[in-house]
């Protein structure tokens, strides 16, 4: 079965995957703030991919969904550090940690979201 059914209604949950946004709601090249299930998290497409992303920068609580997107990176605003959206890793100092990321898949027109490993 394919994870791009379309033509159903929207799923509210599909086994961990918990239904975040529209896939048309993500801006392209952009990111998105959305909080699911009390996560805060950032969604950041790229083409037809949509990633998941805390929305929290490791070195201090500043939003990421504030910074920039290129490509599959999203930079803090406030001391530059850029974190790879598909991974959480960090690219550059001063931040030091990752940052969580999460599973996503499509399902129809919804982009879901798997935050288990958030409540483990
Ligand atoms: S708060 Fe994000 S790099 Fe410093």
């Amino acid at each position: 079965m394919s994870d791009f059914d379309t033509g159903a209604a929207l799923p509210t949950k599909s086994e961990d995957f918990v239904m975040a946004v529209a896939f048309a709601d993500v801006p392209q090249g952009g990111v998105l703030a959305v909080e699911v299930d009390g996560v805060e998290i950032a969604l950041v497409r790229d083409g037809d991919d949509v990633y998941a992303i805390r929305d929290e920068c490791s070195h201090a609580a500043i939003p990421l969904s504030e910074g920039d997107v290129e490509g599959c990176e999203i930079e803090c605003w406030l001391h530059g550090s850029r974190f790879d959206v598909r991974t959480g890793a960090v690219l550059n100092l001063p931040a030091t940690e990752p940052v969580q990321t999460y599973p996503t898949k499509l399902e129809g027109d919804a982009v879901l979201v798997d935050l288990s490993m958030h409540r483990s």
